[in-house]
């Protein structure tokens, strides 16, 4: 079938995931089989794509990466929109060496696979002018515009796996175990892993945590004689005097602090009762994805390899509606999707008996 695009560049940008090489072998593998194209491939993110620092795609570079964690790319936070102080990290040359590059290797379009920071530099190039197309990467889930970004459930099962794991050491020690989990500003992973592992208290960063009404769920849990309990915590929950608080002073006394193992002294002050924390930090980000994940990836690729044929750019790829379609740039880009407090599966916890912490 005649494609409007011929030769397209591809790049993996932010925290990376299980499903990156999936969405790069089912843009790549239609891309070129289906429509003929050709494709680059840059080097760390946007730094590559800067650097010009890329390479020519052949077929066997994206055979057998179907199961394969991380990205073959390489991966960085790079923001070319924003100067990081250094003589050459200049936004105006960064972006302007972008669009040298990007008309120098004779490209129809750009093909980013990231998250929230992704997709907003993504909007930027393409109201510089680049044609642009997004595809919904991350464990955090946390992406206006799509129902799932792959890499969410990957991370599920395995936050969930620990979890279950947990369950076992509490109960033999009768201990309150807590679990941090990824996720600064949207709960998603750590409610679903929190109700799929059976935590008994789950907090996440749009709920602001009362310490005392924790306590008193897990007293009344004793009284109950449940000596031991489970408690999910997203990295990014706050307190309520915290979420009070300007943000930069929220920031600045939170440098460093792991949320987990505050709230573990936080409820040993509470309670006397014995705490021990977990921090699952990038495990959560390593490994091959699922089943689901894998999926997901490959129809998003297939789905972005249609609208660079068709030259619909400047969309980002989605799941709505368990379809696969496409919305504007403009839908992600500069939002986080958190969970709305009126959001189902916060029900779902209340009714079987989680305390969500306030
Ligand atoms: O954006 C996904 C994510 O895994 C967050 O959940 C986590 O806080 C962050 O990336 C970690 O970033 P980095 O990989 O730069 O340490």
């Amino acid at each position: 079938m005649a494609s409007l695009t011929k030769r397209f560049g591809i790049l993996t940008s932010g925290g990376d995931c299980p499903g990156l090489n999936a969405a790069i072998r089912g843009v790549c593998r239609a891309a070129y089989d289906k429509y003929g194209m050709t494709g680059v491939g840059f080097a760390n993110g946007y730094r590559g794509l800067i650097d010009g620092n890329y390479r020519d795609l052949r077929r066997e570079d994206f055979w057998g990466i179907l199961t394969r964690g991380g990205t073959i790319l390489g991966s960085s936070r790079e923001k070319p929109f924003k100067s990081e102080g250094t003589d050459y990290d200049i936004a105006g040359e960064k972006v302007s060496t972008i669009k040298e590059n990007y008309r120098e290797l004779r490209l129809d379009c750009l093909v980013v696979l990231g998250g929230n920071g992704t997709h907003s530099t993504a909007y930027k190039l393409a109201q510089e002018g680049l044609n642009v197309i997004g595809l919904p990467k991350t464990i955090d889930n946390d992406i206006q515009g799509t129902e799932r970004a792959f890499g969410f459930h990957s991370a599920l099962s395995i936050a969930t796996e620990a979890i279950d794991r947990l369950h076992t050491t509490a109960q033999s020690h009768n201990r309150v175990m807590i679990i941090e989990l990824m996720g600064h500003k949207a709960g998603w992973l750590a409610l679903y892993a929190g109700i799929a592992g059976g935590g008994d208290i789950i907090l996440i960063p749009e709920i602001p945590y009362d310490i005392r009404v924790i306590g008193e769920h897990l007293k009344k849990r004793l009284l109950e004689g449940k000596g031991f309990s489970i408690v999910v915590v997203a990295e990014g929950v706050m307190s309520l005097e915290e979420a009070s608080m300007d943000k930069k002073e929220r920031k600045r006394r939170r440098e460093n602090v792991s949320m987990g193992y505050r709230i573990a002294r936080e409820i040993k002050d509470e309670t006397n009762m014995e705490t021990r924390p977990t921090v699952l930090g990038y495990v959560q980000r390593g490994g091959i994805p699922s089943a689901s994940d894998r999926v997901l990836a490959t129809s998003l690729g297939t789905a972005a390899a249609d609208i660079l044929a068709r030259g619909k750019y400047n969309r980002m790829v989605c799941l709505a509606n368990d379809r696969i379609t496409s919305v504007d740039l403009s839908i992600p880009a500069g939002k986080t999707k958190t969970v709305p407090l009126d959001h189902y599966m916060l029900d779902t916890a209340l009714a079987v008996g989680v305390c969500l912490g306030a």
